[in-house]
């Protein structure tokens, strides 16, 4: 197409303020979907998006759009992960276009992540246009929420558009803002090759698929590409553009965005954010090329010690999809031949966690979640440890530093205290305290990443209410006053629960680690003491009594079906068990102490 009738744009949101309903019916208005391929969300792909209701993958549509004026134009409409974990793709998404549709819910306003995903807008030179959504909801308004968008984002609501996704209601109108405010793509067709990589995914058939926004010049099937950032060179086999279904072309041109397939066998190869250019080209790069940063690491291991293949299998799957997720073989002595694997954030690990058991039916066990320690060893030496049994023994320990994030939250006023209180009892320091109105409340706090990693996002929730939001970004590294928390049954340590804390917490979360372990480990036929220790120094202590565990005493001996069926049900039950030391541990106990189910 020529490039003064294409427009690049996306939708940013905070989550729920409906940016995926408006993009089904922008794609609606624009007959890209006929209405038997109408499905709840149509570019959530992946079932546990539709489910979840997240967006994980960004993903694109090309569109025809007739507009007032008379002229046909293509609309290319990029679609970003809506969650604080994947802010990189959100940046190289927005990098993709020219303008940006902020999507703002009229009866919530501004909200955390409203506001991160503009300052991405500002720093990629995006044409912002407001969306006030939900106008059908009784509680809607538009004046207020286009007020607080002047005041807290200082963006111009003058073409600000009142709509609602659901009814339909002002969508029309959307698209011709999209028209008249987002600016064309520059015609550089005349230039050297240069495309940016904004997604990428394995195909079995294809190979690996990539995304791009061709930057400059012209890409076409038989030309030698080359991957700037792996230096891997390529021919590519088919390009063409995303229309819900893939539509194959020629050739892709300055300003179009579509898909390149290179006969490329690694997401590795194709990472977000990458420049594509010819091969035997010397163009400058793209700028902003940032390899994904794994902030979390978890150890999963199988319930079942034979499922250890299918886990790895389901695993290397994962990854061809999500170069961003990291696993390596991990051996532990209470949860046997696992694999340690890194996160961009809590949410992606989740996010893993619910695509192993859904889509590979893998029944797992999450270790606590860790972030990246920097240790500075008495020999002078510096170690990243992202597990605390690699962590040296405390005397070899010169300095101990952890990653501190910036967060930032929103709330109504009468949630600030127990928000407050919440913040200060992790750590949480104070940098900004704002009243962006008479009743809503912004806070900045640096805060230990550590503190995040133990129920804290259910806290602020339930603290809340659900009022608050929030977003966070990495800050620095800080030291401080780590120390490595064990938990020993019978004696036995069971490092699948070892975890980093402050010293100032740890007596306290060792009593509840303890104590919650006391509830979940059934008795067995012999007295366990249950302890948390720091080194060899013991800082609590529970006992589980002894007690014989017969299930068919209640039973009288009548009923043969029922005594049976209890036992099947106790057999059922055994399969989850870990053996530690002498000690038999459901599974069941290890997810209520980790908190994640
Ligand atoms: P994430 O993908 O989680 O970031 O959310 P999203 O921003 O894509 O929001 P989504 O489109 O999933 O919408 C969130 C909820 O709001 C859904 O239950 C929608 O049905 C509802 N919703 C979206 N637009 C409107 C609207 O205009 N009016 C009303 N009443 N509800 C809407």
């Amino acid at each position: 197409a020529e490039p003064d009738l294409i427009r690049n744009f996306c939708i940013i949101a905070h989550i729920d303020h409906g940016k995926s309903t408006l993009a089904d019916r922008l794609l609606e208005l624009t007959g890209a979907v006929a209405d038997r391929d109408k499905q709840a969300q149509i570019l959530d792909s992946m079932d546990l998006e539709r489910e979840r209701g997240i967006t994980i993958k960004a993903q694109t549509a090309t569109v025809d759009y007739k507009a007032k004026d008379g002229k046909i134009y293509t609309l290319n409409l990029i679609d970003t992960p809506g969650h604080v974990d994947f802010t990189y793709e959100v940046s190289r998404s927005l990098t993709a276009c020219e303008g940006a549709l902020l999507v703002v819910d009229a009866t919530q306003g501004v909200e955390a992540q409203t506001v991160a995903n503009v300052y991405l807008a500002g720093d990629n030179n995006v044409e912002i246009i407001p969306v006030i959504n939900k106008a059908d909801l009784p509680s809607a308004d538009y004046d207020r929420v286009c007020f607080q968008i002047e005041e807290e984002l200082a963006i111009d609501t003058s073409n600000a558009i009142k709509c609602s996704a659901k009814t339909g209601m002002g969508v029309a109108d959307v698209l011709e803002a999209i028209i008249h405010y987002v600016p064309a793509p520059e015609d550089t067709r005349s230039k050297d090759l240069r495309a940016l990589i904004f997604d990428s995914w394995f195909d079995p058939y294809q190979g690996v698929i990539v995304l791009v926004r061709v930057v400059d010049g012209i890409v076409k099937i038989g030309d030698q590409i080359k991957m700037m950032h792996s230096g891997k060179t390529f021919e590519v086999q088919k390009v063409g553009i995303m229309c819900v279904k893939a539509y194959q072309r020629d050739s892709l041109s300055a300003g179009e965005v579509g898909y390149i397939i290179a006969n490329v066998k690694d997401v590795k190869d194709s990472r977000v954010g990458d420049t594509i250019c010819m091969a035997n080209s010397n163009v400058e790069p793209l700028p902003g090329f940032k390899k994904a940063k794994q902030m979390v690491f978890a150890g999963i291991f199988p319930v079942e010690t034979n499922q250890f293949e299918n886990l790895k299998d389901a695993l290397a799957k994962l990854t061809l999809n999500d170069s961003s997720l990291s696993y390596e073989p991990e051996t532990s002595v209470a949860l046997g031949f696992g694999f340690r694997c890194g996160f961009l954030g809590l949410l992606h690990m989740e996010i893993i966690q619910e695509r192993l058991e859904r889509e590979y039916n893998m029944n797992v066990i999450f270790t606590a979640p860790t972030c990246v320690y920097i240790v500075e060893t008495t020999k002078g030496e510096e170690l990243r440890v992202d597990n605390p049994s690699n962590l040296p023994p405390p005397a070899n320990i010169a300095k101990f530093s952890e990653p501190v994030v910036k967060a930032t939250f929103h709330m109504p006023q009468e949630h600030l205290g127990g928000v407050m209180a919440l913040l200060a009892e992790r750590r949480g320091l104070q940098t900004k305290m704002e009243y962006l109105s008479q009743s809503r409340v912004m806070l900045q706090y640096e805060l230990p990443l550590n503190e995040m990693v133990f129920d804290f996002f259910d806290r602020i929730k339930s603290i809340s209410r659900g009022y608050a939001s929030m977003d966070y970004e990495f800050h620095d590294y800080k030291e401080s006053d780590l120390v490595r928390l064990d938990i020993l049954v019978n004696g036995e340590p069971l490092d699948a629960l070892s975890c980093i804390v402050h010293r100032s917490n740890s007596y306290e979360r060792g009593r509840l680690l303890v104590k919650k372990l006391r509830e979940v480990i059934p008795r067995q036929q012999f007295e366990v003491p249950l302890q948390a220790a720091i080194g060899s120094k013991v800082i609590a202590r529970e006992t589980l009594s002894a007690m014989r565990k017969d299930v068919t005493a209640k039973c009288y001996g009548g009923d043969i079906s029922r005594k049976r069926k209890l036992l099947d049900k106790q057999k059922e039950g055994k399969k989850r068990m870990k053996q530690v030391g002498s000690v038999e541990i459901p599974q069941e106990a290890f997810m209520a102490i980790l908190n994640l189910s």
